[in-house]
């Protein structure tokens, strides 16, 4: 079992800086299965994730090469990629659905293993289903696999999302860069990852109009080429460390971001009692002594991220007074309640709806990490107990965040990571 044990209570000072966003890179790196040939992608995140995804491509025939000293990953694909996406990997990582998209687009055919719920809800497929039909994409379900067929190429199409879905979006985005006609893809995601890769889609040679708005109209083009790109900031590890700054009464800058990007995140840490600087590429982040307790309701950008939903509840566990926070995009994600509970917290959870008694000081206990945001908030809310924490479920941090107990050392956290026997098997033999 792998742990990250803190010691708190321990403010965070220094200066921390973000790597490219996990939810973009993802997404980018199955964009270059469009183009034929040799792409770049820079300021990519040393995360488990994005080695996940490299073994995807590789299986699909890519060659892909990451040098981690410089941060960039080069992508060869082949004239003709394999089409199928197997269950083993996607299961490890949701995002694998988006390599639907550009093979349907780019080989007229794809197979990949339906990814199932996890840990933070059911995730539905149905919008990238009905978009792909729309498309003119024959699709159905065979053995745990979506299987989606065009072989005579897509078509143009005019889609309406239900809800403005990041996947869905970006699936149909890619599938449309290759198809004959103009397709208008309305009430699209507009968060700052699909500003990236309609970026990246832009400088592959595709004509893409109204990026950043919620109506985009991509005009198909036969082929694209390789590009060079650099990957945004990853806005949701930069609030990480606003929260961590936050709940500790520390003082952290974070740099690579950009803070428009986090407009809705710090205003309410703002509400919390925090002082923000803001300047072109970084934060700084000045706790409160204690800070108050804030309401907050999770929705899709510019709206408030639910990736940072979790710290929402550690913060207002450990402030002032009462919280209260509504989970719009995943129910699953309160599981991460109990754990905290463990610290201490009183949380009462009806729904959508969590209401948060602050209590005076959380105090440390082993807990379990069960997704990536719920691993790095439950480290944080350690930071600001009294005592030591020991979070296991670390895997799930390591796919989201780069040289994590790293840059806690380097601001000020008493941390150690390590691996012990699980007991259960110890008695189990
Ligand atoms: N949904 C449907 N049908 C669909 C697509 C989505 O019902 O066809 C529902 C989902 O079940 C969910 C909601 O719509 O309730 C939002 O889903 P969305 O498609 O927007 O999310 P996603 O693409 O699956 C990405 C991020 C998540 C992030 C969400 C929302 C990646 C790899 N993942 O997921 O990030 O929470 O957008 O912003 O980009 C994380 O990084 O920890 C993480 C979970």
């Amino acid at each position: 079992m792998k742990y990250i044990k803190v010691e708190g209570p321990t403010p965070l000072k220094g200066r921390v800086r973000v790597a490219g966003a996990k939810n973009s890179v993802l997404k980018l790196m199955a964009a270059t299965l469009l183009a034929q040939g040799t792409s770049t992608l820079r300021n990519v995140p040393d995360i488990i994730d994005v080695r996940i995804m490299g073994e995807l491509l590789r299986r699909l025939g890519c060659t892909v090469d990451h040098d981690r000293a410089a941060a960039s990953l080069r992508i060869d694909v082949p004239q003709k990629p394999g089409v199928r996406a197997d269950y083993e990997l996607v299961r490890a990582m949701r995002a694998s659905i988006c390599v639907l998209g550009p093979l349907v687009a780019r080989c007229g055919e794809a197979h990949v293993a339906l990814p199932g719920g996890d840990a933070i809800g059911s995730r539905g497929l149905d919008m990238h289903q009905q978009g792909l039909e729309e498309l003119g994409a024959r699709v159905h379900i065979e053995h745990g696999y979506f299987i989606a067929e065009a072989p005579n190429g897509l078509s143009h199409a005019d889609i309406r999302l239900d809800f403005p879905s990041v996947g869905a979006t970006e699936n149909l985005l890619m599938a449309a860069t290759l198809t004959q006609g103009t397709t208008i893809i309305d009430n699209v995601a507009r968060e700052p990852e699909i500003i990236d890769i309609c970026r990246q889609l832009a400088e592959m040679g595709a004509d893409i109009s109204g990026i950043g708005s919620s109506r985009l109209e991509i005009t198909g083009v036969s082929e694209l080429h390789p590009a060079d790109h650099c990957v945004v900031g990853d806005r949701i590890v930069a609030g990480s460390w606003a929260f961590g700054a936050v709940m500790t009464g520390g003082d952290v800058v974070v740099d690579g971001i950009d803070p428009a990007h986090l407009r809705a995140v710090l205003d309410k840490l703002e509400c919390a009692g925090a002082t923000i600087e803001k300047e072109e590429s970084s934060i700084r982040v000045h706790g409160p002594q204690r800070p108050a307790g804030i309401r907050v309701s999770t929705l899709p950008y510019p709206g408030f991220p639910t990736d940072l939903q979790p710290f929402v509840v550690a913060l207002n566990a450990l402030a002032e007074g009462t919280g209260m926070i509504t989970e719009n995009l995943f129910e699953g994600r309160w599981r991460f309640v109990q754990e905290l509970t463990r610290l201490g917290a009183r949380v009462r959870v009806d729904g959508h709806h969590a209401l948060v008694i602050g209590v005076e000081r959380l105090s440390g206990a082993p807990v379990e990490a069960s997704d990536i945001r719920a691993g790095a908030a439950l480290v944080m809310a350690g930071l600001a107990a009294d005592g030591v924490t020991e979070v296991t479920g670390v895997e799930h941090i390591d796919r989201g965040y780069e040289n994590f107990v790293n840059h806690l050392t380097e601001l000020g956290a008493i941390v150690e990571r390590g691996e012990s026997p699980d007991p259960v098997d110890a008695v189990l033999g």
